[in-house]
């Protein structure tokens, strides 16, 4: 339908935090995603459905046009690379840093360093920059177990209360980005539902600038 709009978001922590932002603009979804298995919602307005997806394919469905929008951590941007996509907004929720991580009692590195971690491509680009040249290991979680077991000197990750990392013998070493959520909308969708996305951008602008 040329003005309804689809918008991905992923559960927990993302569609907790966008939940007051999209009520500020009028739109409550009919169910919670924690507790109904549909991946389609409707919500109590006819023309917006919302769709849940994993964190890390909200930008993959928003390049493709399986949604309209999307939110998405900056991480996730950063890892994705942004084709296809518009990136309006900050939401200035799900806020945490990515970060350097290793063991507390680091014993002394010698050689290329093992870098075990989800964000293989910012991390690649870090250390580009800083001249380093190191071995990444590709993990899809559970990162700070890699330099407990040996698998890894080192991980990059997320970092917010940095209670993860303390409770596994870790520590902060060096920051990489600042990170938050951004709305994302799909190039074709912002000309084809012009004038519904940008009524919607500016719904949620303002709900953003209201501390909702
Ligand atoms: P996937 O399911 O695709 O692996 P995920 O489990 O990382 O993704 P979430 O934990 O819901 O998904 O995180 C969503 C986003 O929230 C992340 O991309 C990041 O931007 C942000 N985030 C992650 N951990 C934290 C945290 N501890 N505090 C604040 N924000 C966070
Ligand atoms: C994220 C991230 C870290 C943790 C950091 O995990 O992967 O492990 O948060 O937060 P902290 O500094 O406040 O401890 P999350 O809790 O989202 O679980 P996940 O690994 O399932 O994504």
């Amino acid at each position: 339908m040329q003005n309804s709009l689809t918008i991905a978001l992923s559960k927990g922590r993302i569609f907790k935090e966008t939940l007051p932002l999209l009520a500020h603009a009028g739109i409550e979804p009919a169910e919670d995603p924690e507790t109904s298995r549909k991946l389609i919602l409707s919500t109590n307005r006819d023309d917006v459905r919302l769709v849940i997806v994993r964190a890390s394919d909200v930008p993959t469905y928003v390049q493709y046009g399986g949604a309209d929008l999307g939110v998405a951590g900056k991480d996730v941007l950063m890892e994705h690379g942004g084709d296809g996509l518009y990136e309006p907004l900050d939401l200035r929720i799900a806020c945490c840093k990515l970060m350097v991580a290793g063991p507390v009692d680091e014993p002394p590195l010698s050689g290329r360093l093992r870098i075990a971690t989800k964000f293989v491509r910012s991390t690649r680009q870090y250390y580009a920059q800083q001249g380093q040249q190191v071995e990444i290991i590709k993990l899809y979680g559970s990162m700070e177990l890699a330099p407990l077991v040996g698998l890894a000197d080192r991980i990059v990750d997320v970092v917010d209360t940095g209670n993860t990392l303390r409770a596994n013998g870790l520590e902060p070493r060096e920051h990489i980005a600042d990170i938050s959520s951004r709305l994302i909308v799909n190039r074709a969708s912002m000309k084809m539902k012009h004038e519904a996305v940008t009524d919607f951008i500016r719904c949620i602008e303002e709900a953003v600038n209201s501390h909702v």
